[in-house]
C-alpha cells in the first residue's frame, strides 16, 4: 500500500480535480494495480474507482484484439525502464462498446515510491481528436508540472512536444 504523506496526497488531489481522465498505477506492487482513478475515467469507461482499484489496467482490452501487441510490448519496456511512452490501444467500456484510447503515461516517483501516471483519451471523430488531443496533453502537462512540485521525480517531455506527439499519433491513427 502506498504510504499517504505529501507526495502522494497532492498527486492525488490533482488527479482528482483534473479535467482529463487520469489513473495512478503503483509500480513496486505485483502487476502494477491502479490505485486512482478519477471520475473523467469513469465517464469515458464507465467503470467506477471501486470496481478498478487493485486491478491491472489491462482489463480495458479484450484478450482477442492482436492489433494491441505491439502497443503492449512497448508500455511493458516503458513500464520496466521507468520511461514516459504515448500509445494507441483498442479497448472497451463497461457496457461492452470499443473506443480506440490515445494512452499516456508518465512515471513519477513519489515519497520514496515508484507510480505510473496514466491519462487515457478516446480517438473517434477524426476532426474532433484533431481539435482535442493536443489540448488534452496540455492539460495533462500542467497536471503533471503540479505533481511535479511534491515528486521526488518524474518524467514529462515539454508540453509542447508532448502536444505534437498527441497530434502526430492521431494523424497515424487516422491513416
Ligand atoms: C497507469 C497505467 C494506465 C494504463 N491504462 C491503460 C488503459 O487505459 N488501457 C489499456 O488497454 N491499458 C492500459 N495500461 C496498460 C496495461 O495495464 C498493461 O501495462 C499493458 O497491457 C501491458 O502489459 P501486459 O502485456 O502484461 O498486459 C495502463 C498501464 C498503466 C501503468
Amino acid at each position: 500500500m502506498p504510504i499517504e504523506n505529501a507526495g502522494f496526497l497532492k498527486a492525488r488531489g490533482i488527479i482528482e480535480r483534473s479535467a482529463v481522465a487520469l489513473t495512478l498505477a503503483d509500480l513496486d506492487a505485483p502487476d502494477a494495480p491502479l490505485i486512482l482513478a478519477n471520475a473523467r475515467f469513469e465517464r469515458l469507461t464507465g467503470y467506477p474507482l471501486a470496481e478498478v482499484q487493485g486491478k491491472n489496467c489491462r482489463f480495458l482490452q479484450r484478450a482477442d484484439v492482436p492489433a494491441n501487441a505491439a502497443a503492449r510490448a512497448e508500455i511493458r519496456r516503458a513500464i520496466e525502464a521507468r520511461e514516459e511512452l504515448q500509445v494507441v490501444l483498442k479497448n472497451h467500456r463497461h457496457d461492452g462498446s470499443s473506443f480506440d484510447n490515445l494512452l499516456f503515461l508518465n512515471p513519477v516517483r513519489l515519497d520514496g515510491r515508484d507510480y505510473m501516471l496514466g491519462s487515457q483519451f478516446e480517438l473517434a471523430e477524426l476532426s474532433r481528436a484533431m481539435a482535442r488531443a493536443p489540448a488534452h496533453a496540455v492539460a495533462l502537462s500542467d497536471d503533471l508540472a503540479r505533481i511535479a512540485e511534491k515528486a521526488d521525480r518524474i518524467q514529462m517531455s515539454h508540453r509542447r512536444h508532448l502536444a505534437d506527439t498527441a497530434a502526430f499519433l492521431v494523424s497515424r491513427w487516422a491513416g
